[in-house]
């Protein structure tokens, strides 16, 4: 059982600061996922680097992995390594897909300053009301839930989905004023992993639903909008592992301009896990294939985790345009 603390207590922020400032000045937090050291490390640099805040998220099977006792102490050790640096950044720390109200209350009382309860499977008034139970515990302890409505095509942590079902905008209005949630996902045609779309030769990657988000943001002007799924699946990567002895032919992602789009509206809040996660591999392939006799994890991880850092400052001043926002 993991120590019970408060996230004050380890240094890191909630995100109601954050979405604030990212709203009024037209750009979008980065939310990374990160499962070990060398992600975590990365992240927080690249971070610290191109002074962007930033949510350090991790899914239930990702806590799992890291262990949900050690984890904790891993983000306050990435906001000490921070301040090190001689920076100021905001970091939180954020269940990603939480998918039960145990769940979150376990996150909340280890030390994550942000939760999300991801309901959208269930009927409209389970998600709400599940919701509800997540955001009364964690309002208490001034910590911040993203929810979601709708379903976005792909696997989403254990619970996989067929088809995507976009996101309903004259639901957004009372699933917000019912739960009290801070943010919310929604399902305007991205999805998880790095096979987004199935597009055969000669056709269009089909484009965002932005005509459903603007509807949302007429409904409630000013309030954060999540985007999940929203790595761009980097071309220059896949080539890579592709030519190091991997085999990802038909990999692709969200096209970056239409991520700048997102983050210039009511999109508050941008998930990047596959983006990292391939950054690292194309590098520990090309290791592997240029030295077969390599072993010590240093030697790969080391060069995987410094291609982390320059995907995340990319990503920070050219997609999501955080960088030098803290
Ligand atoms: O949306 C899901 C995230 O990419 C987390 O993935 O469940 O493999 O940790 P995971
Ligand atoms: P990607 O798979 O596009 O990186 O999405 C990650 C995500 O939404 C995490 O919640
Ligand atoms: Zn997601």
């Amino acid at each position: 059982m993991a120590d019970k603390k408060h996230y004050t207590e380890l240094g890191l922020v909630n995100t109601k600061e954050m979405f604030k400032k990212a709203m009024a000045d037209g750009y979008a937090i980065p939310a990374y996922n990160f499962n070990n050291m060398e992600q975590l490390q990365g992240i927080t640099i690249g971070c610290v680097e191109s002074k962007s805040p930033v949510i350090l998220q991790c899914s239930g099977s990702a806590r799992k992995y890291a262990n949900a006792t050690m984890l904790p102490f891993m983000a306050t050790g990435a906001v000490k390594m921070a301040r090190d640096m001689g920076s100021t950044i905001p970091i939180s720390l954020h269940l990603d897909h939480g998918d039960s109200f145990e769940l979150a209350k376990s996150c909340i009382d280890s030390g994550f300053s942000s939760v999300m309860i991801d309901g959208s499977h269930h009927p409209f008034e389970e998600n709400a009301a599940l919701t509800r139970q997540v955001v009364d515990y964690a309002h208490e302890r001034e910590v911040t839930v993203e929810g979601e409505l709708g379903v976005l095509a792909g696997v989403e942590d254990e619970v996989s989905h067929e088809a995507s079902h976009y996101t309903k905008p004259e639901e957004v209005e009372t699933f917000v004023e019912k739960t009290g949630v801070d943010s919310l996902a929604v399902s305007i045609g991205t999805s998880h992993g790095a096979f987004k779309f199935k597009v055969k030769p000669g056709e269009e990657i089909p484009p965002l639903r932005f005509d459903i988000l603007e509807e949302i943001e007429r409904r409630v002007p000013g309030f954060p909008i999540v985007l999940h799924g929203a790595s761009s699946v980097e071309p220059e990567y896949v080539k890579m592992i592709n030519a190091f002895g991997g085999k990802m032919d038909d990999a692709v992602g969200i096209p970056v301009e239409q991520l700048r789009r997102a983050a210039q509206s009511a999109v508050c809040k941008i998930n990047i896990d596959s983006d990292g996660r391939l950054a690292m591999t194309a590098m520990i392939r090309e290791v592997f294939a240029e030295n077969p006799s390599e072993f010590d994890p240093r030697k790969y991880l080391g060069p995987a985790r410094e291609e982390l850092i320059k995907m995340v400052k990319y990503k920070n001043e050219h997609v999501l345009g955080s960088a030098g926002q803290a």
